[in-house]
């Protein structure tokens, strides 16, 4: 049982363990970070990013001046420019032409494009989904995937886990805890923005089913 008396980071954090759990040792991330599958499932997994950061930052501008959403969307979060310089670097010039959603990845675009307009404070909860996750875990996939892959450290390639602007991560996460702490939440809508960080994660989840149906490890040679 949760203590919903306890501060909102806590309980957001408590909601969702054991989905960051199952999506941390999902069999996709396993495979990408354990050195079996190919810079072609690092390129691809990197490719659907592009349509949640897409969606996430494309009402930025108007978010930003709400007053539920607002003190969260910060210029030096913003990740789709540096997705850019890293598909263009793993997939070449055409990587455009390339582009294509899985259907998870498009599902889960589409619910954030649901809440940027409609649900300011769903719009947070995926918001913290996706970049407290990318300024902590993402880290160490970071230093994986240049390892693996021969990839320039913080360079092209990796760019999307490199938060140039944000020169202490554990203060900008502390405060980040902060705000969320402040949202104006009450009664019931404490539980359907809890359902929907479950959500968030399933999502996620749901991405990481599909890339690894898609890419699977090379049969090992008899
Ligand atoms: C290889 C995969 C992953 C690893 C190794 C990983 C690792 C971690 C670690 C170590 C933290 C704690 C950092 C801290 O307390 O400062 C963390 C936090 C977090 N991760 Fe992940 N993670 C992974 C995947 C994911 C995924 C797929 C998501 C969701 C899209 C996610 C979302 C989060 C969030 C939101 C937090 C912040 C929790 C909080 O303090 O409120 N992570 N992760």
């Amino acid at each position: 049982m949760l203590d919903t008396s306890a501060p909102f980071s806590t309980l957001i954090r408590t909601a969702t363990e054991q989905q960051h759990n199952e999506a941390e040792h999902s069999t996709f991330m396993r495979d990408l970070l354990t050195g079996q599958l190919g810079v072609e499932a690092f390129y691809r997994y990197t490719s659907q990013l592009w349509f949640v950061y897409a969606a996430l930052e494309k009402h930025s501008e108007t978010l930003a001046s709400d007053p539920v959403a607002g003190p969260f969307v910060k210029p030096e979060l913003a990740r789709l420019a540096a997705l850019e310089a890293d598909l263009a670097h793993l997939g070449g010039e055409n990587w455009r032409d390339e582009l294509t959603a899985l259907p998870a990845t498009a599902a889960y675009a589409a619910r954030i494009e649901e809440v940027a307009t409609e649900w300011p404070a769903g719009y947070v909860v995926h918001h913290y989904t996706r970049y407290l996750g990318d300024l902590s875990g993402g880290q160490v996939i970071r230093g994986t995937a240049e390892k693996l892959w021969n990839l320039p450290k913080k360079g092209d390639g990796v760019r999307f886990y490199v938060f140039d602007e944000i020169s202490n991560p554990a203060a900008f996460k502390r405060d980040y805890r902060e705000a969320l702490d402040q949202l104006p939440l009450e009664g019931p809508e404490v539980d359907r923005v809890l359902d929907e960080a479950r959500l968030a994660f399933t999502m996620n989840t749901n991405l990481f089913g599909e890339l690894g149906a898609e890419c699977s490890p090379a049969s090992p040679r008899i």
